[in-house]
């Protein structure tokens, strides 16, 4: 397939590195190939638009993205073209599917080829503009790092830094006043980001949505750690985790067109359930979006870059279809269906799970043993 011109677009939250991996993609799509690149405004948006909002990205454009936050293109995690949210006349709003159309769009402006930098909703649409006919090539993004077939998704090890550096800040309170503090991370429906940054904190308590926990666990666990003379306890608790036999807590429901209602409150009614239970003073602290902001760390911008780079290669293959993926110390590709046909999980025999265990950590299922 003779390539002349991409397009680059990001769907989905922003994540740490999503610059850098467009600063890597523009690079090696001009210098390795001569191709020209232009970039969609705020998702798939941008082609759907009238005027269309589509941005030229050359060297110039890139120079000083690799440490930047944010994502210079903008974007969406509201619908997208399957499920775009039209307003109708009568104000009310309603979901259209406008994906044959956007394939229109992109042939008019001379797009040959499209990369999705996203997660598993960005390379859900991705793949199923692939199976239309649209020659797309995938990154995996996500400070969640519940990306299937990929090891590591590039934002994670900034949000595990972020939430870390919190946790040890939090730490010093908590020692200062006895107290018991919960922090509440993101992660969705994965403990990767809790599990990480509890460990990396050194967490008393660490509760992901693997493990339903049960309160009278964690009460009797800081119970004890009180009787052996340590007066405050950090609690990390995933925005997914729930009590056994309940479910996740919800803030709101989103609007027309995003399959995914916000979670979050977890921390705050486990801070309720503990003080019922003699636990006086209990603060929750949610670090909400900051864990998704800010500057990359090093090894955020490393992988962007390298996926940033080996997915131009892949278009220049023609591995259509295709994301590029972490697999040990190696930048691989894989089918971008395999990646949304199974929900990473926190594997309860992963080897952080048992380190956790092994430090006599509480994960809310069971009293560790004293
Ligand atoms: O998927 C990334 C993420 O930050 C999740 O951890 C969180 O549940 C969600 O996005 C929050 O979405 P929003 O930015 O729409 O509030």
């Amino acid at each position: 397939m003779d390539v002349q011109k991409i397009l680059v677009m990001n769907g989905g939250g922003d994540a740490p590195g999503l610059n850098a991996v467009i600063r890597a993609a523009v690079k090696r799509a001009i210098l390795g190939y001569d191709w020209e690149v232009v970039g969609s405004i705020e998702a798939f948006n941008g082609v759907l638009d009238d005027p269309m909002r589509i941005m030229k990205l050359d060297l110039h454009s890139v120079v000083g993205l690799l440490m930047r936050g944010g994502t210079i293109l903008g974007t969406s995690n509201q619908g997208g073209p399957f499920e775009f949210p039209a307003r109708r006349p009568d104000g009310e709003i309603e979901v259209v599917d406008r994906s044959d159309e956007l394939i229109r769009r992109l042939h008019r402006i001379g797009v040959d080829a499209v990369v999705s930098i996203g997660g598993d909703g960005s390379q859900r649409i991705a793949q199923g503009l692939f199976e239309k006919g649209l020659p797309v090539v995938g990154v995996p993004k996500t400070i969640d790092n519940d990306l299937g077939a990929t090891e590591m998704t590039f934002g994670f090890q900034t949000a595990v830094e972020t939430a870390t550096d919190a946790i040890d800040k939090l730490h010093t309170t908590a020692e200062s006043h006895d107290r018991v503090i919960i922090v509440e991370v993101m992660g969705r429906d994965a403990g990767w980001i809790a599990l990480s940054a509890g460990l990396a904190g050194g967490a008393d308590t660490i509760l992901i949505p693997e493990i339903p926990f049960e309160v009278d666990h964690i009460a009797l666990h800081v119970k004890r750690r009180r009787k052996a003379g340590h007066h405050f306890a950090i609690i990390v608790v995933a925005e997914g985790a729930f009590p056994l036999g309940g479910t996740a807590l919800t803030v709101k429901q989103r609007e027309p067109g995003h399959p995914n209602p916000i979670l979050g409150g977890v921390g705050r009614w486990l801070g309720d359930e503990l003080e019922v239970r003699g636990f006086k003073h209990t603060r929750c602290c949610v670090l909400g979006h900051i864990q998704r902001g800010g500057i990359p760390v090093p090894m955020d911008r490393l992988l962007a870059t390298r996926y940033g780079v080996a997915v131009v290669d892949l278009i220049a293959e023609g591995k259509f279809g295709h994301m590029v993926a972490l697999r040990g110390d190696d930048i691989v590709s894989v089918p971008i269906r395999d990646a949304i046909s199974h929900y990473r999980n926190v594997n309860l025999d992963h080897n952080l799970v048992r380190t956790a265990r092994g430090l006599g950590v509480c994960l809310g299922d069971r009293v560790p043993a004293s």
